[in-house]
């Protein structure tokens, strides 16, 4: 009898296509995901194969081509939806520097019932990848199957070790789980207990001052204190919030233009709103989002800007964006962090010119410039070193003066 993994693999070479059933790429759960779903008729595999290739071209006419192919068990009753966060070149293939402009990606779900294949063009792959392509189709709720990208030693499994394999990676999976929520609830507990002995401490100090019994000790039990730094204070801090990377990106690039006068490069959800103000020079990176919307990290702390100073300080912000796909709120989100940091005394720094850059409309422009620097990765990035390292030398000046 032919091992589950030895049917799969021999299916995948078959050109059988079962009319009664299908499969299709849609968007994902978060960007830099797609979903891949089928609804299939009589299958009875315990394990399922997808294979996602892409074929394209760039603007520089290069030939791009690759595959990743995934395996999942069990998948329940051959109704099929998987968000999968896409691997690196993948999304390179997408929306990297040198982008395919044109090409096609190829999805084959390989079970006991044969082949399945969808072809879809690369610009409503594109739109799934931002989230706003196609949906999952009604009734396919994302499930729960396990998922390895395929390796060789899945591939080499007999039968016999197959469900043991299966067993012990999902063994593998809860024992991580279990590792993880331990790990952050000790995480919890020790920032319970800081929490706790900072609120002593402040409610001592203030006894021992007014010699009355301090308010401030009902704050004891508030889970973590973001109002203390995690880091000490310095001349310049980068910081940025970044959903898919691209950011994050940016940041280390300016970085590495500035070399040691930055003493931190940090995302917004490593440290506490109290670090922003602890620093002289700040360099905020800021995506916009869901159609002018700032990025989620950034939005979760607005409120907590709020409640710092920065009179004396400057910040300069460099913001990204997508000026083709979002004309009308181009780079918006760098408006909304600006105002904070504004109201609550800093000095804004590194205006930046709006020319050679293609959108209708941006929040972010004043008196005729960006508030910043903006870089387009998925327009313009053959030009994001340059517009970095001008910014950069202009910066420095500003910084000074
Ligand atoms: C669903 C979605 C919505 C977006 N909305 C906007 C927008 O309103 N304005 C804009 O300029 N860019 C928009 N963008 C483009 C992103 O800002 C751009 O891809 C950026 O490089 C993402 O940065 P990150 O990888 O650091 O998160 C959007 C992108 C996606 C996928």
């Amino acid at each position: 009898m032919k091992s589950v993994l030895e049917k799969v693999n021999q299916l995948i070479s078959s050109t059988r296509t079962p009319s009664s059933s299908s499969v299709g790429i849609c968007r994902g759960i978060k960007a830099g995901h797609l979903g891949v779903w089928a609804k299939l008729r009589n299958d009875q595999s315990e394990l399922y194969r997808v294979i996602l290739s892409c074929e394209g071209e760039t603007k520089t006419g290069k030939k791009l081509s690759d595959q990743f192919s995934y395996t999942f068990a069990p998948a329940l009753g051959g109704r099929f939806f998987q968000s999968i966060e896409m691997p690196r070149t993948f999304k390179e293939f997408l929306v990297g520097k040198n982008p395919a402009i044109s090409g096609k990606v190829s999805f084959e779900f390989i079970g006991s019932e044969g082949k399945t294949t969808s072809v879809m063009e690369l610009r409503p792959v594109l739109r799934c990848y931002r989230l706003k392509g196609k949906s999952v189709p009604s009734g396919l709720p994302e499930n729960p199957c396990w998922l390895s990208v395929d390796s060789a030693e899945m591939a080499a499994l007999k039968e016999s070790e197959l469900k043991a394999y299966s067993d012990k990676v999902k063994a593998q999976l809860e024992e991580k789980r279990k590792q993880e929520e331990a790990e952050r609830k000790a995480k919890e507990e020790a920032a319970k207990k800081a929490a706790e002995e900072a609120a002593k401490a402040a409610a001592a100090k203030a006894a021992a001052a007014s010699a009355k019994p301090a308010a401030t000790a009902a704050a004891a039990g508030v889970a973590i204190d973001r109002s203390q730094p995690t880091l000490q204070a310095g001349r310049v801090l980068v910081v940025y919030g970044s959903s898919t990377g691209n950011t994050k990106n940016v940041a280390e690039s300016i970085k590495s233009e500035m070399g040691e006068a930055v003493d931190h490069v940090k995302n917004i959800t490593e440290i506490h709103p109290a670090d922003l103000a602890n620093f002289e020079k700040v360099i905020v990176g800021v995506p916009t989002w869901h159609i002018g919307e700032i990025q989620e990290d950034w939005g979760a702390v607005l409120p907590e800007i709020e409640a710092l100073n920065f009179a004396g300080k400057k910040v300069a912000v460099f913001g990204l964006g997508d000026g083709k796909g979002y004309p009308e709120t181009y780079v918006d989100a760098m408006a909304e962090l600006v105002e904070k940091f504004e109201k609550k005394g800093a000095k804004l720094v590194g205006m930046w010119p709006t020319d050679g850059y293609d959108f209708k409309k941006s929040k972010a422009v004043r008196d005729g410039k960006f508030l910043g620097l903006v870089i387009d990765v998925e327009n313009q990035d053959h030009l994001s070193d340059k517009r970095v390292k001008a910014w950069v030398a202009q910066l420095q000046k500003e910084f000074l003066g």
